[in-house]
């Protein structure tokens, strides 16, 4: 068993909606806008007392039912998020204990927006290896937690939710490859300043806020989206005409299309979600995965390319043999 596959994905949304039409009340901006410039008609936003575990811990189990897993039976728990509920335990180790997993290794990753890919990377070696036989893995962020709900360039295209997958070992290649990348001289583009050992300097008013020069961020992300997915290709000997599916980073339709486009696909190849979810961060590919899973859009057997962009910078891709 020289492989790993996904068994079973799942996925969490909070219950309440932000529309473009609730946004347009208290920001500068219009529907319009929102809509033209990145493909966003409403975010879900996580209650106050609605933390990433509570996310996690839907999407996890979900992702296990959908598998035929047993809790027990997971080897490894790696989540990628942002936005842990606390500086320490691990997100991982407070769902390890919810889930009611064994005492498998238990991590978070954080890689901001690549997050959940990074983590597969790891499942995925840890599985190929053959360290655990199965894996959880899940992204999950809280991004409205650190929104500046008077900064239009940044309020309207955030939202929060979780999704999972259930990786096991196979005898048939199921990831074909996972491939990571940061750089770290973008970090000023995009990113929350304060921290731990930086003093927990807050901002004025109190509570942390994200910045992101958002139209630098948009050119970096296209022109970096388009070279991992040439390597992602290149790496497995597979041209443009193999893949079945592009299931991108939820971040801006206009992203999303400039890959497709690069790929030769038509938007009926692209699962898309942005829509509906806007950007989750860490959720927003296993949200895609799972809504594609779920709705039957995707099929055994098919070739799906997964990619992601985020602060850091990071970026990240795997093909997956479903
Ligand atoms: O997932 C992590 C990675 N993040 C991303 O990938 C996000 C990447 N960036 C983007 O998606 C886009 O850059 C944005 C959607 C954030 C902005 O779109 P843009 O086409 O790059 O717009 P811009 O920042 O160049 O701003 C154009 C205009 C500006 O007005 P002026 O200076 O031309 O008068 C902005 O002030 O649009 C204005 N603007 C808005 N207007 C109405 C910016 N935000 C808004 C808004 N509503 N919400």
């Amino acid at each position: 068993m020289n492989y790993s596959r996904v068994a079973g994905t799942g996925s969490y949304l909070p219950e309440k909606i932000v529309t473009n039409a609730d946004l347009e009340k208290i920001l500068d901006t219009s529907d319009q806008w929102i809509r033209e410039r990145t493909g966003i008609c409403e975010r879900r936003v996580a209650r106050a007392d609605e933390t990433s575990s509570d996310m996690a811990e839907v999407a996890g189990r979900r992702a296990m039912e959908a598998a035929a897993t047993d809790p027990q039976e997971i080897g490894l728990i790696v989540v990628g998020t942002t936005t842990p509920d606390l500086v320490f335990p691990s997100t991982a180790c407070l769902l390890q204990a919810r889930l009611g997993l064994p005492d498998c290794g238990a991590m978070d990753v954080n890689a901001a927006c690549s997050g959940f890919l990074y983590a597969l990377s790891i499942a995925d070696k840890y599985i190929r290896c053959g360290d655990a036989k199965k894996a959880l893995v899940i992204g999950v962020d809280k991004l409205t937690a650190m929104i500046d709900w008077n900064d239009r360039g940044t309020a309207v295209l955030f939202g929060d939710g979780a999704g999972a997958v259930v990786l096991e070992a196979s005898d048939e290649a199921g990831i074909l490859s996972t491939h990571i990348h940061a750089a770290g001289r973008h970090s000023g583009l995009l990113g929350v300043d304060v921290g731990v050992s930086t003093g927990f300097k807050a901002e004025p008013g109190g509570g942390v806020r994200m910045k992101m020069k958002g139209n630098e961020v948009f050119k970096v992300a296209v022109r970096t989206l388009g070279r991992i997915v040439d390597e992602t290709l290149e790496h497995n000997q597979m041209e443009q005409s193999d893949l079945d599916w592009l299931i991108p980073h939820q971040a801006n339709y206009r992203i999303i299309t400039a890959t497709a486009r690069k790929l030769g696909m038509t938007m009926d190849q692209v699962v898309v979600t942005v829509d509906k979810h806007g950007n989750t961060s860490a959720g927003s590919v296993p949200l895609a995965l799972d809504a594609a899973a779920r709705s039957g859009k995707i099929k055994r057997g098919e070739i799906l390319l997964l990619e992601a962009f985020g602060g850091g910078f990071t970026w990240a891709s795997a093909l997956i043999k479903y």
